[in-house]
């Protein structure tokens, strides 16, 4: 990643929920609201704008289903479906009586920004590298919200918990959900480890965490297609921690943590899609709800 430029897969997941936004079918998938920010990011910046007008372009909706089914069949669905899954755990989560919601790598990612009024007495917290950040502030924050922080951070140099540790906007006394979509597999397996002792250690048992996992490129589960598989390999493998659906529950034990909950494409097919005409599904990531133990 550029150091001075916002995430290039931040804007790729917004633009997929317009994408599929634009369909009639998965129009119920995606709030009015959710659609509102993501146009209002993408507008802030020249490569927004730029995704913004591919998506007018008749030559781009033409060639984008084409591409996605040769490296990332379904993907465009499966931002969608990955994004309601964490609202409802999220949602679930403040009804319970949680009052903090931390996302990490949280990118362009429109769920506080839609939340954080509704719930005035929940604090947000997102964290994401400081190029991206700040691209989302320019975007979103023309005032601050008192119970939504931005917080800049490279967890190349410094890990969550040494981030939020010395951050005023968390408190560590509130019940905490932590968020991860889309970021652990950047990361280096030890790094994963720390990241889930680092939660536990910052909020205690009870802590609760939503987060994806990307399945080996080589396995079973996982329906990348051949211009993906050859990309990564010329690129050397950029993709770090992946894990088998079946090895997660003792992967989350090793770690001290509950499993609440996983899905994969499966599951997300029987929950979300029941009465909707779908094309091909992703296989390739699942999302895992879980806790911290005692
Ligand atoms: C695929 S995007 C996912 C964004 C968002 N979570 C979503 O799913 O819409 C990956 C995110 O991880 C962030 N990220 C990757 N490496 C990072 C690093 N070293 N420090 C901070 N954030 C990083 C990127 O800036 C980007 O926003």
């Amino acid at each position: 990643m550029k150091d001075d430029q916002a995430s290039s897969t931040a804007y790729t997941v917004l633009q997929g929920i317009l994408f599929s936004a634009s369909k009639p079918d998965y129009q119920p998938l995606i709030p009015a609201e959710m659609q509102q920010a993501c146009r209002k990011i993408l507008s802030a910046s020249a490569e927004g704008k730029k995704r913004l007008s591919q998506l007018d372009s008749r030559l781009y909706r033409s060639f984008a289903p084409v591409m996605e089914n040769a490296m990332m069949p379904g993907i465009t669905l499966h931002y969608v479906l990955r994004k309601r899954y964490i609202r409802d755990a999220v949602e679930a989560a403040i009804e319970e009586g949680f009052t903090q919601i931390v996302n990490l790598g949280a990118g362009f990612d429109t769920l506080a920004w839609e939340l954080h009024q509704q719930h005035a007495g929940v604090n947000f917290i997102e964290l994401d590298h400081p190029a991206t950040n700040a691209q989302k502030a320019k975007a979103l924050f023309e005032l601050s919200p008192d119970n939504l922080h931005l917080l800049a951070v490279d967890f190349s140099e410094t890990d969550a918990k040494g981030a939020l540790e010395g951050f005023s906007g968390f408190d560590p006394e509130r019940r905490t959900f932590y968020i991860c979509e889309g970021v652990l597999m950047y990361l280096d397996q030890p790094d994963v480890e720390r990241l889930f002792s680092g939660l536990k250690q910052l909020t205690g048992s009870g802590t609760r965490f939503v987060f994806t996992c990307v399945v080996p490129m080589t396995s079973p589960d996982n329906n990348c297609g051949w211009l993906l598989k050859l990309y990564l390999k010329i690129k050397g493998e950029p993709l770090n921690w992946m894990i088998e659906q079946k090895e997660l529950p003792q992967f989350l034990q090793q770690q001290s943590y509950q499993l609440h909950d996983l899905a994969g494409t499966e599951q997300l097919k029987q929950r979300y899609l029941k009465d909707i005409n779908h094309g091909v599904l992703h296989q390739g990531e699942f999302l895992v709800l879980s806790s911290a133990n005692d």
